[in-house]
């Protein structure tokens, strides 16, 4: 308009810079945090919202719109409808119920199932191309139940999984080993939380395994202190919802993070949980999703790390992988 005299006619957009967006289905704690990292780091064009609330929808939507002056240019809306999500890159659901202090994330399954009966169909509708990142726990088995509600390829229906836990393993280890967390490499694989199973091999530092380089009483008592890091891991989500009711903060980098190695195709390894029927002795008619290292690109999981697991480490695996199966078999879906 009459602010600006162009100097000649504007060039189209290059034809290869595609418009990136992405839907959040879930603007509570924890879909607000996922919500405003993605400002943060720009990863999309656009950014849609969704909750059942209108009146605190629209609060979050006008509250973040003002921050434009400080962020890079983000298209931000938000409805209850959920054709405001229409062609989606990928749609990310933090919609549901959350623990209580000392609920188990199990315990929420089946107000959250009701929900995602709801949620899913029309979500997939309006983006049937999508990528689909659950966060709404329990993460596993709702991972399965949006792959079946949506009839996506499961390599495109990921869940958040143990990409939170593994960052608290690191940032447990780099404490104790008194180094920075993103030079840890460390993976907690399997359930989401309270059966997740520490690969102790996996542990490096600077690319240097910790555990071989020990001597055997050394490595005996490190042992010790490895277990009570696990233990912490696992007790974390629930020392953080005694302290301030929720988490939000770490699954908001959590998710952001998958979001980037989806979107930009960076082909990066994060223990996500994905179809793991067949991996590691799980049997082929166990439809459960559990998190192993996968690599993850733009059309979602593109393969997994065939990383060497104990005969312990596979046994705890294969069990988490039973005690979901019979839960899911239950399921009215
Ligand atoms: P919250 O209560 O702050 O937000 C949940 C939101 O879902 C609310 O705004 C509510 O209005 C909305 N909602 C409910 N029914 C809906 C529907 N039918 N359609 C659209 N929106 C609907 O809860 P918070 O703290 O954000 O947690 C959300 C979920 O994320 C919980 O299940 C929690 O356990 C899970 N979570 C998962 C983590 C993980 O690592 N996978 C980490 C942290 C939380
Ligand atoms: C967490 C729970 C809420 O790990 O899933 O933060």
């Amino acid at each position: 308009h009459a602010l600006f005299r162009p100097i000649q006619e504007a060039a189209p957009p290059s034809p290869t810079k595609r418009h990136t967006k992405i839907s959040v289905v879930g603007a509570g704690n924890v879909g607000m945090a996922i919500a405003q990292t993605i400002l943060t780091q720009h990863l999309a064009d656009e950014l849609a919202l969704v909750d059942a609330k209108p009146d605190m929808l629209r609060g979050e939507m006008l509250d973040l719109q003002h921050a434009a002056a400080f962020l890079p240019h983000t298209k931000i809306l938000a409805s209850t409808d959920y054709s405001v999500t229409a062609g989606s890159d990928i749609c990310i659901i933090t919609a549901g119920a959350r623990q209580l202090p000392g609920e188990t994330r199990l315990s929420l399954l089946q107000r959250n199932l009701a929900l995602f009966k709801h949620i899913v169909p029309p979500v997939a509708k309006h983006s049937p191309g999508a990528l689909l990142l659950v966060v709404s726990n329990p993460v596993d088995v709702l991972t399965y139940i949006a792959w079946k509600l949506s009839g996506f390829p499961p390599n495109r229906v990921i869940g958040s999984g143990t990409n939170l836990d593994s960052s608290r393993f690191k940032f447990l280890l780099a404490e104790h080993l008194e180094v920075n967390a993103q030079d840890v490499q460390a993976y907690m694989v399997g359930e989401h939380g309270d059966s997740s199973v520490a690969l102790w091999s996996s542990i490096s530092v600077g690319g240097v395994p910790i555990l071989s380089q020990l001597t055997k009483d050394k490595a005996a008592m490190e042992q010790g202190v490895l277990e009570r890091i696990r233990k912490a891991v696992v007790e974390s989500a629930y020392e953080v919802i005694r302290l301030k009711g929720y988490t939000s903060w770490a699954i908001g980098y959590s998710v952001a993070s998958l979001a980037r190695s989806l979107l930009r195709d960076q082909h990066r390894i994060h223990p996500v949980s994905l179809l793991a029927k067949g991996f590691y002795g799980i049997p082929e008619d166990h439809e459960v999703f559990l998190s192993l290292p996968a690599q993850l690109g733009r059309s979602g999981v593109l393969s997994v790390a065939n990383i060497q697991l104990s005969e312990e480490e596979a046994a705890r695996l294969r069990r988490s992988a039973d005690t979901l199966w019979e839960l899911q078999r239950q399921l009215e879906i």
